[in-house]
């Protein structure tokens, strides 16, 4: 019987691979079992997007640095690719070192593991493929990931991910839907649409297709009542993008438009190719939608450089778009990147307090944005059912957590249908509601 344990990090671009993993090793004939205790093959999927996400691959490899034995173990994803043959010297307990551009080599990899082979790598970034697999085994029955763009073709001053995940390669508009169509078949109801940077999307084939056209077109497949996509670039994302949701209904209400910084001056060291007016400009188009689009973003304090005055200018951003939610992130320093040569580092107690000033800003904006939205009738995907507050977990077109309370209390099975819920009170980070049919 051959084994296998696997422990996903980072961004949803990891979570989809590693389902995409999961399937390629099920057909390998390995086993998926639920503890690296019961496994002989281990496999961590990586991210290397901040310092702390990078170390904890290496806090778990330590776990198992005595009583590992018998046990393979193989680091996937973006440290992988970003270290590659220094994990060996980090970790000499590991096996086999493989970065996301290389998972169609994974069966030819597992072979030469089996054969005894201790060092197995795939690190090559020079590939035109995209990893698509027949067998991917998804771990949600109602949402499903379609991967339509890998790499990044950008390059932001702070970030790996154009090292870790190569240049951008683009699947074909036939592929992703029928991908889409036969997700449907199954059942499926809702498409989650990825990439890096999802704006950059065009089709290879003929068609040409550019992103606006793909996500019209997914969201007209025949069983998909709701597509949701993610990540935009700002520099990227187009009119067209605003008008396919404004037309089509399957297309979601929200858009995940990370912003990183208010200020135009450090947007330019982040190397961010738009200004904030230009930013700006992007929401006012969504604000003009006649369909009530949720924003979301992400930012990051102090980018090397950034004043008290750049600060601010991020602060007055957060007042002036209102959005619904938004990560925020303390800058950190990464290999490889260019913003590692910038001098006049911001210290990281300095950071700390950025961070939090932000995040309690936007909290009284969620509080706020979130109150108007008591007495509303949501649609809600229902996701499941917490036993601890009786409450069903829905998720409204905007992605806002909608809870609620349904007179069949765990009784019938409502996850992955969809309900009508009427707001009756609202957190700074979700909504509670009552059924209604
Ligand atoms: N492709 C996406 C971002 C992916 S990374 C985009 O362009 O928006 C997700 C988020 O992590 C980024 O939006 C950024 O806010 C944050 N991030 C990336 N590199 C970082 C770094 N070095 N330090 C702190 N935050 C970082
Ligand atoms: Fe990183 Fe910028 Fe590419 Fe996003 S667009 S993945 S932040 S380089
Ligand atoms: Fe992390 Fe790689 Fe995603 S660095 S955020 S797992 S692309």
């Amino acid at each position: 019987m051959k084994t296998f344990y696997i422990e996903t990090f980072g961004c949803q671009m990891n979570a989809h691979d590693s389902e995409k993993v999961i399937g390629t090793l099920v057909s390998e004939g390995y086993t998926q079992v639920p503890t690296p205790d019961a496994a002989e093959l281990v496999f961590y999927n990586t991210c290397s997007i901040r310092d702390k996400a990078e170390q904890k691959v290496f806090h778990r490899l330590d776990q198992f640095k005595r009583d590992g034995k018998g046990k393979t173990f193989a680091v996937l994803g973006c440290v992988a690719q970003q270290e590659g043959a220094k994990i060996f010297e980090k970790a000499p307990h590991v096996s086999m070192v493989c970065g996301s551009a290389s998972y169609n080599q994974l069966p030819q990899m597992l072979v030469q593991l089996e054969a005894g082979n201790r060092r197995v790598t795939g690190l090559n970034l020079d590939t035109e493929d995209t990893f698509e697999t027949p067998l991917t085994r998804r771990n949600n029955p109602h949402r499903a990931y379609i991967t339509i763009i890998e790499g990044c073709d950008k390059a932001c001053a702070y970030c790996v991910v154009p090292f870790t995940r190569g240049p951008e390669r683009s699947r074909t508009s036939e592929s992703v839907l029928s991908e889409a169509r036969q997700l449907a078949d199954m059942g499926y109801s809702e498409i989650q649409l990825l990439g890096q940077n999802v704006n950059s999307y065009r089709d290879p084939s003929p068609a040409g297709w550019d992103f606006a056209q793909i996500l019209d077109a997914v969201g007209r497949v025949a069983g998909i009542r709701r597509v949701r996509f993610t990540t935009s670039h700002p520099r990227d994302f187009v009119k067209p993008i605003v008008d396919a949701i404004d037309s089509n209904p399957a297309l979601c209400n929200h858009v995940h438009l990370p912003v990183q910084s208010g200020s135009t001056r450090v947007l330019e060291a982040m190397q961010r190719l738009y200004t904030r007016e230009q930013y700006l400009e992007r929401i006012a188009w969504m604000k003009a939608a006649r369909r009530p689009i949720a924003i979301t973003s992400d930012i990051i304090v102090g980018f090397p450089g950034e004043t008290e005055a750049d600060f601010e200018a991020t602060l007055g951003l957060l007042d002036e778009v209102e959005y619904d939610a938004i990560f925020g992130f303390k800058y950190s320093r990464r290999p490889n990147t260019p913003a590692l040569a910038l001098g006049d580092q911001i210290p990281e107690e300095e950071k700390s307090r950025r961070l939090a000033i932000a995040q309690e800003r936007q909290r009284q904006i969620q509080i706020r944005r979130n109150a108007g939205y008591v007495g509303a009738v949501e649609e809600c995907l229902v996701e499941g059912f917490n036993k601890a507050t009786g409450q069903w977990i829905g998720r409204t077109t905007q992605h806002k957590t909608l809870n609620f309370l349904h007179a069949a209390a765990g009784g019938d099975d409502l996850t992955g249908k969809y309900v009508a819920v009427r707001v009756t009170r609202a957190g700074p980070n979700s909504l509670v509601g009552e059924w209604v049919g």
